[in-house]
C-alpha cells in the first residue's frame, strides 16, 4: 500500500501496545516529525513509561503539535490513539490550525503484539494490550465518520512491511 500524505498533515498512527507504531515511524519518518508521548514522558520525568507523567507529557504534545501544524510541518503522533476521546483532542488541533489528518491504522491480531511484547526489555501488563486492542477493534467502524482525510489499515505484518509513504501536494485550500 502506497500511504499518500499531505507534507502538512496530523497522522495519527492508530495502534495498541506491541504493535510496531514506534517501529514504523522510526523507519519511515525523520526523527522531528514525531511527537511521542513515551519520549514527552521522557523529557519530564526521565522515563518513557512512568504513567505518573502521562497528563504532563499529553500537554506537551497537545503544544507541540499545534506548533509544527501551523508552520505546515508533518506531524505524527505516536500515540495508542485507540479511546475516540484521545483521538478526537488530537483532531481538534487539526482542525484550528486548518490542516488534514489522516490516521495509520495497525490492526495486527492480539497475539502479534502480545508476544512482541514479551520479548521487550520492559513489557506492557498483557492486560493493558487486551483493552487496548479491544478498544482499537470497537474504534475501526467510528474513523470513518471523524473527519479524517485518509484512513490507511495495516492489517498485518506482511502490509507493515510493504507500506510505503508518498508525501503529495497540499490541497490548495489548506
Ligand atoms: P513498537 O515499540 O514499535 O510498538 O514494537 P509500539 O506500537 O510503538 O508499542 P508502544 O505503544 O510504544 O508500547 C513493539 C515490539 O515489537 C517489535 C519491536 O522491536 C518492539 O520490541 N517489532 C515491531 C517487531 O518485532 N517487528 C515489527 O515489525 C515491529
Ligand atoms: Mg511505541
Amino acid at each position: 500500500m502506497i500511504i499518500a500524505l499531505p507534507p502538512d498533515a496530523l497522522v495519527l498512527l492508530v495502534g495498541p501496545s506491541g504493535s510496531g507504531k514506534s517501529t514504523f515511524a522510526a523507519h519511515h519518518f525523520a526523527p522531528t516529525e514525531i511527537l511521542s508521548s513515551d519520549a514527552m514522558r521522557a523529557m519530564v520525568a526521565d522515563d518513557p513509561l512512568d504513567q505518573a507523567a502521562t497528563e504532563a507529557a499529553f500537554e506537551l504534545l497537545h503544544t507541540a503539535l499545534a506548533m509544527r501544524l501551523s508552520l505546515r510541518r508533518l506531524a505524527v503522533v505516536d500515540a495508542t490513539n485507540v479511546e475516540g476521546w484521545a483521538r478526537e483532542k488530537l483532531l481538534a488541533v487539526a482542525r484550528r490550525a486548518r490542516r488534514p489528518a489522516h490516521a495509520i491504522v495497525f490492526d495486527l491480531p492480539l497475539e502479534v503484539c502480545l508476544q512482541r511484547n514479551l520479548e521487550r526489555d520492559h513489557p506492557r501488563p498483557a492486560a493493558a494490550i487486551r483493552r487496548q486492542h479491544r478498544w482499537l477493534r470497537e474504534s475501526l467502524p467510528q474513523l470513518a465518520s471523524e473527519g479524517l482525510g485518509g484512513i490507511w489499515t495495516l492489517s498485518s505484518e506482511e502490509d507493515v512491511d510493504a507500506a510505503q509513504i508518498s508525501r503529495v501536494a497540499p490541497a490548495l485550500s489548506s
